[in-house]
């Protein structure tokens, strides 16, 4: 991996595990979670500047919660212990925890001391978060305490001349007034990291890497115009140009000419052998008289995988075979197990026919948004770059019921005006994810003198932060009233537009 630091995120299963890696990375210190099944040797051999046990969420005294060898805390590299990672800590080294008679959660005052490297350059007193039950009653010999709250004795602990940290609270959330900073602290003044991880670093030796790796054999991609198959794609151009292939099923259920602008963007702008396949007929063809929404899902994920192995079956043999992973797809927090892997869309399942020399996973290692920094430094366009989620099935599943050619036209069309409408407003910036729906219902409606009876179009924006919660978002009367003034005099076949504003839960952010 191309970093000449690295923290090691012990995993204990906690909540916060992949906030904590995306935290210490935002101080361009490049850092991996582990798992707590990771055997000493091989953290060992990891020669990492530091390593933090992350929250867990069980007590340190049960036999079946996660433990690891003491004799990590004698590598004489620094530790930091966060929740239970701090309780771990102290009960390996002998000090007591005791269980609580009630939970201390939410944002609690605490006074730090200002002599403990952790707490440079913040004030004595600050806001942090807390989660937990348990507690470290008596740290262990050679700690000193280093920061308290009303209900908890030990908020922090320290062993500077072992550069063994630990802190009950949570600085890896926001609520942490200076978590970032706390955090910092660690990684600069104890650990001695220098910060030195840049997105620039990243491309210059992937593409290094790529290459090494590659030599003068051929890469096949599978494109679907999302974020991380873009940025891959634009890595493996920058690497062997013309010696990457990506193949870009269309199955015509993309929103208005958004096949169009994916191929424009990678033929124009990145040197590959861009490869085509339009096939909205064969998949509308399978999808008629098929209303029920697992059915149709399954139906466009069947058929998608057919038409790409077909092509690669058919033009390509050898070479490598890329996708574009990236590292939360990997990694299933607190399992234990490195090996657990999420069945996800952006690990593909290949045929048993089909050979390749390897699978190159050139982003498997970066969070969403260093995804996107890096896509943005290779010159993939703002829009594509910035893209919200699109489901796999595509407009599939916004054609509620039957889909067919003219009904995800009418779709199409709908979707635009909104696009077009939230872009000139701004609005756009501020939202998650909106999109038009094509319900299937049919509604009355008069236009001029005549009576019109014509298609419904829903429309759905959300804001959220993971998509597993989202709110419906506020958007004003006046822009709500353009996009329907506009759908409905610009859109043939549609009389009326309703908004959705349902949350999640109990709706779902898509209504099949
Ligand atoms: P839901 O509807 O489950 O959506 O609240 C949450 C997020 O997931 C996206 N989504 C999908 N993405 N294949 C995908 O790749 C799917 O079948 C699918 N269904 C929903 C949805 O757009 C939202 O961002």
């Amino acid at each position: 991996m191309p970093a000449t630091e690295k923290i090691i995120v012990l995993d204990f299963g906690g909540q916060y595990n992949q906030l904590i890696a995306r935290r210490v990375r935002d101080q361009h210190v490049y850092c991996e979670i582990m798992p707590y099944t990771t055997p000493l040797e091989e953290i060992a051999r990891a020669d990492c500047k530091g390593i933090i046990f992350t929250g867990g969420p069980n007590s340190v005294y049960l036999e079946e919660s996660p433990h690891y060898d003491p004799a990590i805390l004698d590598l004489g590299v620094p530790v930091l212990g966060i929740c239970y990672g701090a309780q771990l800590m102290a009960w390996m080294l002998g000090g007591k925890i005791e269980h609580a008679p009630s939970r201390e959660y939410g944002r609690i005052e605490m006074t730090a001391s200002p002599d403990s490297l952790l707490f440079r350059d913040m004030p004595e007193k600050s806001v942090c978060w807390m989660s937990h039950t348990d507690y470290i009653s008596v740290p262990p010999e050679g700690f000193n305490l280093s920061a308290r709250t009303d209900s908890c004795p030990c908020a922090a602990m320290e062993n500077p001349g072992r550069r063994l940290y630990a802190v009950q609270f949570h600085p890896e959330v926001t609520h942490s007034e200076y978590g970032q900073k706390i955090l910092g602290n660690f990684l600069f003044n104890v650990c001695g990291c220098k910060g030195d991880w840049q997105m620039d670093n990243f491309i210059e030796e992937t593409v290094k890497s790529l290459r090494a790796q590659i030599g003068d054999q051929g890469v096949v991609l599978g494109l679907s115009g999302g974020v991380d198959s873009s940025v891959a794609a634009a890595l493996l151009s920058r690497a062997v140009g013309k010696r990457l292939t990506c193949v870009f099923v269309d199955q015509g259920l993309m929103r208005k000419d958004e096949g169009d602008f994916v191929e424009e963007t990678f033929t124009r702008l990145f040197d590959m052998n861009f490869v085509r396949i339009n096939c909205q007929e064969q998949f509308l063809s399978h999808l008629k008289g098929v209303t029920d929404p697992e059915q149709k899902r399954k139906i466009i994920g069947t058929e998608f995988y057919k038409v790409f192995w077909d092509e690669i079956r058919a033009r390509y043999s050898g070479g490598f075979f890329a996708q574009g992973t990236i590292y939360p797809d990997r990694i299933e927090s607190g399992k234990g197990n490195a090996a657990t892997i999420k069945t996800h869309h952006n690990q593909v399942k290949m045929p048993a026919d089909i050979t390749f020399s390897g699978v190159i996973e050139p982003l498997k290692d970066l969070f969403k948004d260093e995804v996107r920094r890096v896509g943005e430094k290779l010159g993939i366009p703002r829009e594509l770059v910035w893209r919200q989620p699109f489901p796999g099935p595509g407009l599939g599943v916004r054609v509620i019921g039957e889909v067919t050619a003219e009904r995800v036209r009418i779709l199409q069309e709908a979707d635009a005006v909104l696009r077009d409408e939230m872009k000139k407003s701004g609005y756009d910036e501020h939202m998650a994810q909106f999109f038009a729906v094509l319900p299937g219902v049919k509604t009355v409606g008069v236009m001029g003198d005549a009576r019109t009876y014509a298609e419904l179009v829903a429309i759905r924006a959300v804001t959220t932060d993971d998509f597993m919660t989202a709110d419906w978002a506020r958007i004003p009367y006046d822009l709500l009233g353009r996009v329907s003034n506009r759908i409905i005099n610009e859109v043939d076949n549609v009389n009326r537009v309703v908004y959705d504003i349902t949350s999640k839960p109990p709706g779902t952010v898509e209504w099949e």
